[in-house]
């Protein structure tokens, strides 16, 4: 029974325990790529180095007995700064699209295909709470950067936001569940579709919100810059009613400045928002376009008062505003709750960038042929460029923890190919990381996984160009299940 030291702790373990199993049982988290309890350590990942003292090399410790008396560093920068390294050999070298280019092309950052797979109201409006709105005046972005469009034609993708949100305003509109209030309360100047769409984000995290404007209508340049033969205002006030929650509340016909000070505000609420549109700068040094702000916090010079949309940067789009309103929301949550500001786009590691005609084809091998239409069978012709593993992806997990960053591709990349013969899963090799546990897995089938090639150009496949099929006939499920990332995953269709 050794007794060794991890930062700081005194720990007595099992003998042959690891120092990854140690440090999992006292609650310490080391990252894993290659590692799968009940296997035999791969070591090719080197994510979950340690540093134990005496030793000149840094140690794996998924491979590592703990032995007496040693000593055990997991989070020191030497340690973190060897991680990032193995984390960023690896992103180098992975390639595909964590997320579809349309989504990334959003800035709403909309979930696009997960939309087009039907996907529900309440997903829809956590990232883009307007679709009936923006599905009728959003200048789709999104369109322009639909991989589609490169095949043929953009999958018509605003029309079936419209559709969502007037399926939703039809109904009995959907409500998110709402956390018990935290105490925090949040002054935002403007009801425009910054103001409120931050209203609306902050509430569902539990802050209750009150939104100022010197309109006697809410909404903004909705309300009041967009022509009602684009936007009838009967579908504006309907959908504005859905994201007013409960513990919003609306102050209208109040100009901030005249009818209320804005330092008396700064002393009633934990934070202040400025979302007005252009030219209002209460005061505060405005840059060339509007009011200065910390790129990445939003936080005006003053500490707790806040400025985004047309404030910062006139001109805007209503999507650029929502968009907008959401990071808003973010970075004064993260504010009141001393936590580091988060990425304003959602992670993704990887992406193709523009796809050759033959890799378009692959692609899209079983989308739909059809000429684009904005009618519902058109999602059929969307290519779901996504990458369905996101949610369980680790190398997606640790490179955002670690902030490593992708390599840039230098002049050719690798080639997009894609194995769909298997019933039960599907095989990216761009996105497989040589982690090894699939060959393990595989090993007690008759033909089984092997490496093939060397080197960085090194992946996994049925030996002697077997097929998939005939490699993978009990253990697909069990493979995908712990391939760390999207190249082994499991068909959704
Ligand atoms: S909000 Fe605009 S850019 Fe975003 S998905 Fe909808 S139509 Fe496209
Ligand atoms: S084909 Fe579908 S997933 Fe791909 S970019 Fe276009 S809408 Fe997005
Ligand atoms: S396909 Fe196999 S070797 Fe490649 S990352 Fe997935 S589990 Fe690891
Ligand atoms: S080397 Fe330990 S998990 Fe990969």
């Amino acid at each position: 029974m050794p007794t060794f030291m991890l930062d700081n702790q005194t720990l007595t373990v099992d003998a042959g325990t690891t120092i990854l199993q140690a440090a999992s049982a006292a609650g310490v988290q080391i990252p894993t790529l290659c590692h799968l309890d009940g296997l035999p350590a791969q070591t090719s990942c080197m994510v979950c180095v340690v540093k134990v003292q005496g030793e000149r090399r840094l140690l794996p410790a998924c491979a590592t007995a703990v032995r007496e008396g040693m000593v055990v560093e997991s989070e020191s920068e030497e340690v973190r700064t060897a991680r990032r390294t193995a984390l960023e050999l690896l992103l180098g070298d992975h390639l595909g699209d964590c997320r579809g280019p349309c989504q990334l092309a959003c800035p709403a950052h909309l979930d696009v295909p997960n939309l087009l797979r039907a996907g529900e109201i309440g997903a829809v409006k956590a990232m883009q709470p307007w679709p009936a709105v923006l599905g009728r005046i959003c200048a789709a972005p999104c369109e322009k950067g639909c991989r589609r469009a490169q095949w043929d034609n953009a999958v018509s993708i605003r029309a079936h936001e419209r559709r969502a949100g007037d399926a939703d305003l039809a109904g009995t509109p959907y409500t998110p569940p709402l956390p018990a209030l935290t105490g925090f309360k949040v002054a935002i100047i403007g009801a425009g579709p910054a103001g409120l769409t931050a209203a609306y984000a902050l509430r569902r995290r539990g802050v209750a919100c009150t939104v100022f404007d010197d309109h006697l209508k809410p909404g903004g340049m909705l309300q009041y810059g967009v022509p009602e033969e684009t936007l009838p205002r009967d579908v504006l006030q309907a959908e504005l009613a859905t994201l007013l929650l409960p513990d919003i509340t609306l102050r209208l016909n109040v100009r901030v400045g005249e009818t209320v000070s804005l330092d008396a505000l700064r002393r009633e609420y934990s934070a202040v928002l400025i979302a007005a549109g252009p030219g209002v700068t209460l005061g505060l040094p405005a840059g060339p376009r509007g009011i200065t702000v910390e790129k990445h916090t939003l936080m005006t010079t003053e500490s707790g008062l806040f400025a985004a949309g047309g404030a910062v940067a006139p001109g805007h789009q209503a999507v650029r505003a929502v968009g907008d309103g959401q990071v808003a929301a973010q970075a004064i949550l993260a504010y009141l709750t001393g936590k580091p500001t988060p990425a304003h786009r959602p992670p993704a590691v990887s992406h193709y960038g523009r796809m050759h005609r033959g890799e378009l084809a692959l692609l899209a091998e079983g989308a739909a042929r059809t000429p684009r239409s904005d009618a519902p069978e058109d999602a059929a012709r969307c290519l779901h460029c996504d990458c369905r593993a996101l949610d369980s992806c680790l190398l997606l997990r640790h490179g955002a923890a670690y902030h490593a960053a992708r390599h840039t591709w230098e002049g050719e990349r690798r080639p997009f190919t894609w194995d769909r013969s298997h019933a039960e899963v599907t095989y990216e090799p761009g996105k497989c990381i040589g982690c090894g546990l699939c060959v393990q897995i595989a090993s007690r089938e008759e033909l089984g996984l092997a490496f093939i090639g060397r080197g960085f150009t090194v992946r996994v496949a049925a030996p002697f160009d077997g097929a998939l099929a005939d490699a993978l006939r009990a253990t697909a499920q069990a493979c995908a299940e712990a391939c760390p990332t999207g190249a082994l995953a499991k068909r959704d269709g």
